[in-house]
């Protein structure tokens, strides 16, 4: 089953442009059809005015990446709540809202419960994006919208995670056309869609080089990793799968935080990941960057290789593929689980089977 793999998880990374590209083939034609999200998503998605996205750790990091899609290019209000705490506190709930949950297993137990518990409100629909057939939270959901993925082994999500990402992708469009977004926009997002297996294999090719620049965290005890706007839930997720299963602590922060307390962490004992693509916010992170630097932290950026960004003392680069906006988060993301999972490796971890962890948490 491992084939040529060390680990599930290694062979779960370098299966994403296949997931990937299922996933985007899921709906006929590339035309992005209501009907991928099951039957009566058209008449549901009509009335939709907001969206709630509830899930749990890495699902969740993906709903954060798809509130910044939904706001920016569909102009749909959405929030976002880990399911453990949307379910236990009273909210107030805005009209017009669709609940959409998002989960791997299908079967998380805080995000199932948050989908029941909601059932009383007054949502207009539910819609689940899971990577398991005929689970719980697909049952119990008005639409469903499966991810391709196929069978995901280790214990660390990776290709469950960008294959959300397409499909939150794809819902953005689905709602973006009943809300202005021009045609040509439309028709851009499914290019970058379906070019997006070349630039994760692109990335992948990047293996060597970043499992070179992992070797200066094995030593380490600790982390930090930066990003502003959509690509923050990137080092979001990028700090949980080193966390996961390298066991090295790793915090990840919005990068203008840094300066309003956790930069006092920050010496030459702190290794500091920067999530910085050449979108327009990348002049106010090298500023943050070099604040960092002066400090005698170190600083591992993953840019996109037309930022300019070259490697110099302390600061080392790692060149991205030039891809479209859309496409970073997810490209940066396989950046980054390859980072994690060489970190592992040489730290001897359990890659597949953390310690502590199960695969589906079905319990709160
Ligand atoms: C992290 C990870 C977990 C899951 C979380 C939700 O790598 O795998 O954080 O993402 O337990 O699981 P699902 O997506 O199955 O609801």
């Amino acid at each position: 089953e491992l084939g040529d793999f060390d680990h599930y998880m290694l062979k779960e990374i370098y299966e994403q442009p296949r997931a990937l590209a299922a996933t985007f083939n899921a709906t006929a034609g590339h035309e992005i059809a209501d009907s991928a999200f099951g039957e009566g998503a058209a008449d549901i998605f009509d009335r939709v005015e907001a969206v709630q996205i509830v899930a749990c750790g890495t699902s969740f990091h993906s709903g954060m990446v798809a509130r910044y899609w939904l706001e920016e290019l569909a102009g749909i209000p959405c929030e976002v709540e880990v399911a453990s705490e949307f379910r236990y506190r009273k909210r107030v709930q805005h009209p017009g809202t669709l609940l959409l949950t998002i989960s791997q297993s299908g079967e998380t137990a805080d995000t199932l419960a948050a989908l029941r518990d909601a059932g009383a409100d007054d949502f207009v629909g539910s819609l689940v994006i899971a990577n398991v057939d005929n689970s719980s939270l697909v049952r119990e959901s008005d639409l469903v919208f499966l991810t391709r993925a196929g069978t995901e082994i280790g214990v660390a999500s990776t290709k469950a995670f960008t294959t959300q990402l397409v499909a939150l992708l794809m819902f953005t469009v689905a709602l973006g056309r009943r809300n202005g977004m021009a045609a040509e926009k439309q028709q851009e997002l499914v290019n970058a869609l379906q070019k997006l297996p070349d630039f994760v294999q692109q990335t992948l090719e990047l293996d060597a080089d970043i499992k070179q620049l992992s070797e200066a965290f094995i030593p380490k005890h600790h982390s930090l990793f930066l990003g502003r706007g959509i690509h923050y839930p990137v080092a979001m997720e990028g700090a949980l799968k080193l966390k996961e299963i390298s066991y090295i602590h790793a915090e990840a922060y919005p990068a203008g935080e840094l300066k309003h307390g956790p930069l006092a962490l920050v010496d030459d004992d702190m290794p500091v990941v920067a999530v910085a693509p050449g979108d327009e916010l990348l002049e106010k992170l090298k500023s943050n960057l070099e604040e960092v630097r002066s400090r005698g932290g170190e600083l591992f950026v993953f840019a996109d290789r037309q930022a300019g960004f070259i490697s110099e003392p302390r600061i080392k680069v790692l060149p991205m593929p030039h891809c479209p906006e859309v496409a970073k988060p997810i490209v940066y993301t396989v950046a980054l689980q390859l980072l994690s999972y060489h970190v592992a490796v040489q730290k001897g971890t359990d890659v597949d089977k953390p310690r502590n962890l199960a695969k589906s948490v079905t319990v709160e």
